[in-house]
């Protein structure tokens, strides 16, 4: 779908499809319904008098003009109560309007932003193309069959009335767009099979888009990680025929910025490793690299928009798998920090892999550590699927997530880091275990990492619920989905400009 601005008045706009908002009630009308039906010598108060819209929250009505006006139909689309109204509501309802055109076989329709409630056009244009970018997404790469049942908008046009508003609206447009496209490009490997997306197809992607958006990009592979100490990540690593990769995706827009660090969990696929999963649903685990996609993700979007920061990806890739020279129960190993670890259950391998990345973050002294992990089944159980689990060592750095949740849409809720938890993690042969009890599953997770950053300030998401999702939302199409990657782009953006 391509999208473009231009300067017209939706009243005198010739085209197949006019997309229109309204709250519910519709009447009296408001904004540009009211312009348009003062033109339209009262056609669209004459339909609505009649009931058949009622502004209801996603509501969609389609309306032919029958050649009494430029536009050829109109789609009524509901915002739910006006005091209601968020720019998540707004978001949502441009995802079902999007889905709604796409559905019905149309391929162009025009659209007028104005000001709503205390939102600029800008605003509100970046979050209709984000809604209606995130909301239509199609992951059909793999399939051969019965592709012309695949419906696709071809056009969006975006009206501003002067030069102002479509510099606002284009403004707004093009940051909606980065965003849209970083999370389309997560949801797109975290979809794929992991028999494409193996560490090395990781590692390649990383370098495509060093290359792409001039960036610094190492790869380490399984003999320099071994030799560096990341023990805890090798001894994951060792038990897959595909070679592990270490992957630093570096960022900077120059001397002096803050460094903050953003590591993502890659395992490319989850087996659970000699302490096996049960098969039912394990598919699924293709998507354990969630993280590392958001990882990628947020550094693109990042470098496209030239944030004045200086940011690190750290992404341990590797799958986890069974085989005579995999990870045993009981194995002991020294992560990169030295701390020992026993094995209890090669299936809590992400905290493994991540320990080493979070020691390996260190080195560049950050300011802040953000990890992205599906890291636990436990905070499915606690959150499920509409939610990330936050933790952290650190009030202000846990504000400015919880800010940025509100803000981008993307659900945070803040999980407890209680010291006494630890307790649960003591091994009798070694430093710590990898598992503690099944209760507080997630919790005991969060404080086995908290174990590798030291003072620094640093959050853990735990994106296991949202990151592969089952049943749809408005703006999450069945499986992958970029979980993070909208929250953390919009907390680096705050970040630059505080
Ligand atoms: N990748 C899984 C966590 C997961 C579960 C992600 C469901 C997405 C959906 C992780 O590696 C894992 O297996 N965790 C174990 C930890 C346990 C052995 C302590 C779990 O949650 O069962
Ligand atoms: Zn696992
Ligand atoms: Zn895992």
């Amino acid at each position: 779908m391509d999208i473009r601005v231009e300067k017209a008045m939706a009243e005198t706009y010739p085209c197949e499809l006019l997309l229109l908002f309204s709250f519910e009630p519709p009447l009296p009308l408001e904004g540009v319904l009211a312009s348009l039906d003062q033109e339209w010598k009262g056609w669209i108060s004459g339909i609505l008098k009649e009931g058949d819209f009622k502004g209801e929250r996603f509501e969609c009505k389609l309306f032919h003009t029958q050649g009494l006006f430029p536009a050829r139909r109109i789609l009524l689309t509901g915002l739910g109560k006006k005091e209601e109204f968020s720019l998540e509501r707004w978001r949502e309802a441009s995802s079902k309007a999007g889905q709604f055109i796409r559905d019905s076989g149309l391929k162009r329709f025009a659209f007028h932003i104005t000001k709503l409630e205390n939102y600029s056009e800008e605003v509100l244009a970046e979050a209709f193309i984000i809604g209606l970018r995130l909301g239509t997404y199609q992951f059909k790469e793999l399939k051969t069959q019965e592709l012309e049942k695949i419906k696709e908008i071809e056009e969006g046009i975006l009206l501003g009335r002067n030069d102002e508003e479509v510099l606002a609206i284009q403004k707004g447009c093009h940051l909606g767009e980065i965003i849209s496209k970083a999370v389309y490009m997560a949801r797109d490997l975290v979809n794929r099979p992991s028999s494409q997306v193996t560490p090395t197809f990781l590692a390649e992607k990383a370098r495509e888009i060093a290359q792409t958006y001039g960036m610094e990009i190492e790869v380490l592979d399984m003999s320099q990680a071994e030799a560096l100490g990341m023990g805890a990540f090798v001894g994951v690593a060792r038990g897959s025929q595909e070679p592990c990769k270490f992957i630093i995706l570096e960022y900077n827009k120059g001397k002096g910025f803050e460094t903050i660090a953003l590591v993502g969990k890659g395992i490319t696929f989850d087996s659970g490793g000699i302490s096996l999963k049960p098969s039912e649903g394990m598919e699924k685990m293709k998507g354990d690299m969630s993280g590392a996609a958001a990882v990628l993700g947020t550094l693109q979007a990042a470098s496209e928009l030239q944030l004045p920061l200086h940011l690190v990806g750290l992404i341990p890739a590797t799958e986890n798998l069974p085989s005579g020279r995999a990870l045993k129960p009981g194995d002991v190993l020294k992560t990169l920090s030295g701390q020992t670890v026993e094995v209890i259950s090669t299936d809590a391998e992400g905290r493994l892999i991540l320990s080493d990345a979070l020691t390996y973050s260190l080195r560049y002294q950050p300011r802040a550590i953000i990890d992205l992990a599906t890291l636990t089944g436990a905070i499915v159980i606690a959150l499920g699927d509409y939610v990330i689990g936050l933790f952290g060592n650190d009030e202000t750095l846990l504000q400015r997530v919880e800010k940025a949740s509100q803000q981008s849409g993307e659900k945070v809720w803040r999980m407890p880091l209680w010291e006494e938890y630890f307790d649960y993690i003591k091994s009798d042969v070694a430093d710590f275990k990898n598992v503690g009890t099944r209760a507080a599953g997630a919790i005991i997770g969060a404080i086995f990492l908290s174990k590798f950053v030291g003072k620094t300030p640093w959050v853990h998401l735990d994106i296991a619920g949202p990151a592969f999702i089952e049943k749809e939302k408005p703006l999450l199409p069945k499986g992958g989905s970029g979980a993070g990657v909208r929250l953390l782009i919009q907390m680096l953006r705050n970040w630059s400009y505080s």
